[in-house]
């Protein structure tokens, strides 16, 4: 930066660093700055072209490339550089100043490309939030599931796992159809998200989706929520009420918790499934809806079903597709991606710079079998974001003192599984392993080893006695 006042480039250093914390760092030559480039990341690029026009070779061109989303700020000389419009283009600045400059100027305009980058970036954050309530139209074109970042995504649906890309698939053909879908999985699996995905990959998109939770409410309610209700229908029905399932014609109604439906309104549904029937409560008129429902479940219908309190015939209209959303535990690979995921959506969030999570703290959180699925997951994440220091990396001491206890197996050294004996053996050198394992990590405190392998205390009892563990005394 040799034309350039040093002066100058103090001023802008000293109002940059004092008023936003920010770090300048000088490069006398293209070379070094090129090497700069190289071990930093580097959010704005001051350059002074003190040639007439920079090669190919230089820091500015090249940053171009390796450096997308650095913001480029040109110091010209007017007398060399005629048409610094040009030079800006070719090279993606955000823009030109002719020489000479002041440093408040140069700092305030630095200040400003440094918001406008920021702005940006949230904006392209929020706007992948937003993707399924716009316009289909805006975003026409990423609507199929696609490879990003290390990760495949249907919609806001992140995944790596080959058994979600089969569960994936297969939502996709059941969204090209009118059928119903029965959506079933652990909580926090994932299966509202889904839902929201078939219906906007659905040719239903254009309409509305509502949601109607089933659980813990009162028929008579439910039934005027889903059906409507004319005017004094019951005490308190003061007006009428049009109901969900006509206010989704066209649409998609997900009908959520549905294993809790009373027998009575498994009736009324069963009818709307067949007929496209809708009588509002206190009605006498029959009316239609053309609605696609899909149902959600964290309990198996098919168990219920068994057991007599869900109808058979209404299971096997519901099910037009089932599609079981497998627990995260069943889907390890899926921890590492998830991970980045929500790293980068709670770091843009907050406006936090995060540069990602170090290897043994996500061993951690493979390790830890996630009860919640991914909302547990996604909390913690967003936890750790909270309290990562800014600019630096998620280490286990971010973690949760759940996650962060949790032992971690060195799969190498657990007992070859290969080694004779019948499978029986084999699990039980296994499981002996695991136990004692634990009980070392927790210096013996059985609650602490039964809640982390999810045994009861007696059952943690059992396995010690059975396996004959002794505590190894302390030398
Ligand atoms: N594959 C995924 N990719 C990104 N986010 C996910 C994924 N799965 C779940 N989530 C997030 O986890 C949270 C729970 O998801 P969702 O509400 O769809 O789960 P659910 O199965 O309907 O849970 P519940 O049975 O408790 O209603 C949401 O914040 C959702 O955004
Ligand atoms: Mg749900």
């Amino acid at each position: 930066m040799k034309s350039t006042d040093v002066a100058v480039l103090e001023g802008v250093s000293r109002a940059l660093s004092e008023a936003d914390g920010y770090r300048l760092i000088f490069s006398e030559d293209d070379r070094s700055a090129i090497r700069r480039l190289e071990e930093v990341n580097v959010n704005l690029f001051l350059y002074d072209c003190c040639d007439e026009v920079p090669e190919d070779e230089s820091a500015l061109l090249r940053s171009r490339l390796a450096h997308t989303s650095c913001t480029r700020i040109l110091l010209l000389d007017h007398e060399k550089v005629r048409s610094g419009h040009e030079l800006a283009n070719r090279t993606a600045s955000y823009l030109f100043l002719f020489k000479p400059v002041e440093a408040m100027q140069l700092s305030l305009v630095a200040k400003r490309a440094l918001e406008h980058a920021e702005l940006s970036r949230r904006h392209r954050i929020l706007s992948r939030e937003l993707k399924l309530s716009l316009d289909d139209d805006i975003f026409h074109g990423v609507k199929e599931s696609f490879v990003q970042g290390g990760y495949s995504q249907f919609e806001r649906l992140v995944f790596l796992s080959p058994k979600m890309a089969e569960l994936v698939s297969e939502a996709q053909m059941a969204a090209k159809t009118n059928m119903p879908v029965l959506i079933q999985g652990e909580t926090g699996t994932g299966k509202e998200l889904l839902a929201r995905a078939i219906h906007f990959n659905s040719p239903r998109r254009k309409s509305a989706m509502l949601v109607q939770n089933c659980g813990g409410i009162a028929e008579n309610v439910l039934h005027s929520e889903l059906f409507g209700h004319v005017r004094g229908a019951f005490p308190g029905a003061i007006s009428d009420r049009l109901g969900l399932f006509r206010a989704a014609d066209g649409g998609t109604i997900l009908l959520d918790e549905v294993s809790d439906i009373s027998p009575q309104f498994q009736i009324a549904l069963l009818r709307f499934l067949q007929e496209g029937e809708v009588k509002p409560l206190g009605s006498d008129t029959m009316l239609h809806s053309d609605v696609r429902i899909i149902a959600a479940s964290n309990k198996r219908l098919e168990r219920l079903v068994e057991k007599g309190s869900f109808r058979r015939d209404l299971y096997y209209r519901l099910r037009g597709f089932q599609l079981n959303v497998p627990s995260l535990a069943e889907r390890p690979e899926d921890i590492p991606a998830l991970t980045r995921f929500f790293v980068e959506k709670y770091a843009g969030v907050v406006g936090r710079h995060v540069l990602g999570i170090t290897a043994d703290a996500l061993q951690r959180l493979e390790a830890y079998p996630f009860p919640g699925n991914v909302r547990e997951l996604e909390t913690e994440v967003q936890r750790m974001v909270a309290v990562a220091e800014q600019g630096g990396y998620i280490a286990i001491r971010h973690l949760s003192d759940k996650i962060s206890k949790t032992p971690v197996y060195d799969r190498d050294k657990l007992p070859a599984l290969t080694s004779e004996g019948s499978l029986k053996d084999i699990v039980e050198r296994v499981e002996r392993s695991v136990v004692e394992r634990a009980l070392d990590t927790y210096q013996w405190n059985q609650s602490k080893v039964a809640a982390d392998l999810g045994l009861s205390r007696v059952g943690l009892a059992n396995k010690i006695k059975r396996y004959d563990i002794q505590r190894k005394r302390r030398a």
